[in-house]
């Protein structure tokens, strides 16, 4: 079939970008976006192209380039089902805050929900992708929605999930490791995955595209998040172990990662890892293992969330020890509150449980990010439920500009690796702090000998 009209539900971190990027590189398709948002899609459509509402290093320029003339974002979901040959599904799947499976299973009423408004709008035989990261088997609940509850069209179910990092999206979709395509055996399936993958081919080589069934599809993207999780802990748990013993973990990361079996990414020790994915996925994971009753397994991939928890926790102590024990009424500056740089989301970013932390503590914050609004922050603090809006408004101060974030401060929080924050005028910044000054740098990200030479008392993880 020759593939000229996709849709995609879902205009987020990943439907956006994956789909400008799509548009970019297939001009014969016109691809749709669409989403329940209409302030998300209002962004996305919004004149002055730097208000896109989702930012990505070169995606302003891709966007700028191809909406309009094959990339289109709209509120009308039916008509862009009614149109699409393949509709990718990208909306969100948190972990369920209710019933059974509540804070491990991902919550898949949204996915229902878009299967059930496919069934009852599509008139003739649609081809539909998952690209949000669900549980095993899901294409399977997918498959049974659709065809018990649709107008007696064919559906063919693929599993298509995407590896993009925030921050990197655009260079991580133009030249990705792998395209990933899970499908039916049939001779239907494997039709539909040949539609699909004439899609990437017109850019990416065919030899990066791999083919599978759903489910080691599915079951692939979680123990990719798993993987790349548990490494951030390892590093992490043996950050705690250098710093008691006088070993550098920048050091020792050095020196394993020259190992080729080990490699040298994903080794930076950190104030602990966030984004939508990782402990979503990884509870995720514990969950499904403990529902085969695979209780060990379980642990095992359990103990990756209980280290991340466990590093953001001991980061703010940190702070409050050294501030001789009290952080009450003092003002704490916190540069970053996106999860990492290059991004303006701040899911599950470590920043918000180590303000929640020093807020308990009765310290007064500021807090400075170069992509993330004061709005952003409060409803991010709001969602943990540990105080009331209004008690977090009245301690947070939100500054527009770094040097006013640090004045009068007792101490630096580093929680995100803005580049920016190297090239700031240190001295400036110490001048205008109290004395002693402090930082604590959660990402390793300054240069502490110089910082130290100011007069700061500098911290670091892992050393
Ligand atoms: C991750 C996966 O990398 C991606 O393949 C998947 O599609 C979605 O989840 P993302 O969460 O966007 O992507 O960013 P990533 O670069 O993986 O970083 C996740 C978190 O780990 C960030 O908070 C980051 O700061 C932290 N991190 C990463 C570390 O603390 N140390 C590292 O060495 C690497
Ligand atoms: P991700 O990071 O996985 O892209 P986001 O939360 O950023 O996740 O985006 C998911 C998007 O899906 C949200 O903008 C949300 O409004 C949208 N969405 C959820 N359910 C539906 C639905 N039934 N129809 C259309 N859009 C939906």
């Amino acid at each position: 079939m020759k593939i000229n009209k996709i849709c995609c539900i879902g205009a987020g971190y990943v439907g956006g970008p994956t789909m400008a990027v799509i548009a970019q590189k297939c001009p014969h398709i016109k691809v749709t976006v669409v989403d329940i948002n209409e302030q998300r899609i209002a962004a996305w459509n919004d004149e002055n192209i730097d208000n896109i509402p989702i930012y990505e290093p070169g995606l302003s320029t891709i966007v700028g380039e191809t909406r309009g003339r094959n990339l289109f974002f709209s509120i009308d979901v039916e008509k862009a089902i009614e149109e699409a040959q393949i509709i990718f599904i990208s909306v969100n799947t948190p972990t369920k805050t209710y019933g059974k499976g509540k804070g491990m299973a991902a919550d898949l009423k949204y996915i229902e929900l878009c299967a059930r408004q496919i069934a009852r709008v599509a008139k003739d035989n649609k081809i539909v992708v998952e690209k949000s990261t669900l549980p095993v088997r899901t294409a399977e609940a997918i498959k049974n929605i659709l065809d018990n509850t649709g107008n007696g069209v064919q559906f063919q179910i693929l599993s298509n999930p995407e590896f993009l990092a925030e921050g990197t999206a655009v260079s991580d979709l133009l030249n990705p490791d792998r395209i990933l395509i899970g499908g039916d055996t049939t001779p239907e399936g494997q039709k539909a995955i040949k539609s699909l993958v004439e899609i990437y081919a017109n850019w990416i080589p065919t030899i990066k595209i791999l083919t599978t069934n759903v489910w080691s599809s599915e079951l692939s993207k979680l123990t990719a998040n798993a993987f790349l999780a548990q490494r951030i802990s390892s590093i992490n748990a043996l950050s705690e172990l250098c710093e008691k013993t006088g070993a550098d973990i920048h050091e020792v990361a050095g020196a394993i990662g020259m190992d080729s079996r080990i490699g040298s990414n994903f080794l930076k020790a950190s104030v602990g890892f966030g984004g939508s994915c990782f402990q979503k996925d990884i509870l995720n994971l514990v969950y499904i293992a403990k529902s085969y009753a695979l209780h060990e397994v379980a642990d095992y991939w359990e103990q990756v969330i209980i280290m991340n928890d466990h590093q953001k926790k001991r980061f703010a102590n940190r702070i409050v020890q050294t501030l001789y024990n009290t952080v009450a009424d003092k003002k704490i500056t916190l540069l970053g509150w996106a999860f990492k740089k290059d991004t303006n989301d701040t899911r599950e970013s470590a920043a918000i449980y180590v303000a929640d932390d020093l807020l308990n503590e009765q310290a007064n914050i500021s807090v400075y990010d170069p992509k993330v609004n004061r709005k952003k922050i409060l409803a991010d603090l709001d969602y943990l439920e540990t105080r009331s809006y209004k008690a977090n408004a009245s301690k947070i101060t939100t500054c527009n500009n770094p040097y006013d974030a640090c004045e009068g401060s007792h101490a630096i929080a580093i929680l995100t690796e803005w580049d920016e924050f190297i090239y700031y005028d240190w001295l400036k910044i110490y001048e205008s702090m109290e004395k002693p000054a402090f930082i604590f740098d959660g990402r390793n990200l300054l240069n502490k000998l110089d910082l130290q030479k100011i007069g700061f008392i500098y911290q670091a993880i892992g050393s």
